[in-house]
């Protein structure tokens, strides 16, 4: 008698774009022209693509900071226009690594952790055992009380992960996380998110011009002319 196929369950997918276009200065630049696109649950995907063909537009769209023209977007299988509360979604279940890390100059490195915390409502203690959790993975502990301006641009990174996965989302989006570092300190944070996410469990989508350093995701799609491409395997 044939064996029985065995068919293995694929994880859940957890974020979806579908058909989603969006364009800038009424309509005058499109840079999103039906952009197709799922991750499923625990999955690392890097999106490459030339500057200016919209990597960041789709982060932004995928993680509720901006809204598509036409098209949806769902998180965890719930449409985004119609999520209750977008805010929420923000505050829990994505974290945001951003291009320009925009953390405050002014603050320390603790206080710019602490901020999501406190939106979230997590207790101080809860927060800063958290904290310290995640300044030793990415070795910041001796920084904590230092102001982000006195830090240097691996340690501000760093800092800027740190700071994105307080709340302990399920999701982290990542605009060139590492855009702005020398190669050799590029692909030491670059694999530091790597292993966060797979100890975490947490499904990363992240852009990048860096192919060397997208090719150690499970994933490569790259946008061209508003669209996604996959190469598919033989
Ligand atoms: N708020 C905005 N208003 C007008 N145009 C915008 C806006 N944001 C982005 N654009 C334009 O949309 C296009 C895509 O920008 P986006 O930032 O998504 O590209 P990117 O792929 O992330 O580029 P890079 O690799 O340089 O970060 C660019 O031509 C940009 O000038
Ligand atoms: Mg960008």
């Amino acid at each position: 008698m044939k064996p029985p196929t065995i068919h293995p369950i694929e994880p859940r997918i957890v974020l979806r774009a579908s058909e989603v276009w969006k364009s800038y200065d009424d309509g005058s630049i499109t840079v999103l022209k039906g952009v197709d696109f799922a991750a499923r649950e625990g999955q690392t995907v890097a999106l490459c693509g030339p500057s200016g063909c919209g990597k960041s537009t789709l982060l932004h769209l995928l993680g509720g900071l901006d809204e598509p023209d036409r098209g949806s977007v769902a998180v965890n299988s719930t449409e985004l226009s119609r999520h209750r509360s977008r805010l929420n979604l923000l505050r829990y279940d994505i974290g945001f690594v951003f291009q320009l890390h925009n953390l405050i100059p002014d603050l320390t490195l603790q206080e710019n952790c602490l901020i999501p915390t406190v939106a979230a409502g997590i207790n101080r203690g809860a927060a800063l055992a958290r904290l310290k959790h995640l300044t030793d993975r990415t070795g910041l502990s001796h920084r904590l009380h230092h102001r982000i301006q006195k830090l240097s641009g691996g340690e501000r990174q760093r800092t800027a992960l740190c700071r994105a996965l307080m709340n302990s989302p399920r999701i982290l989006l990542a605009d060139e996380p590492t855009g702005s570092l020398d190669e050799e300190t590029s692909s030491t944070v670059f694999q530091l998110l790597l292993d966060i996410a797979a100890t975490e469990g947490v499904t990363l989508v992240m852009a990048t011009h860096d192919r060397a350093l997208a090719a150690r995701c499970d994933r490569l799609v790259d946008m061209h002319d508003g669209r996604i491409r996959e190469p598919q395997p033989d």
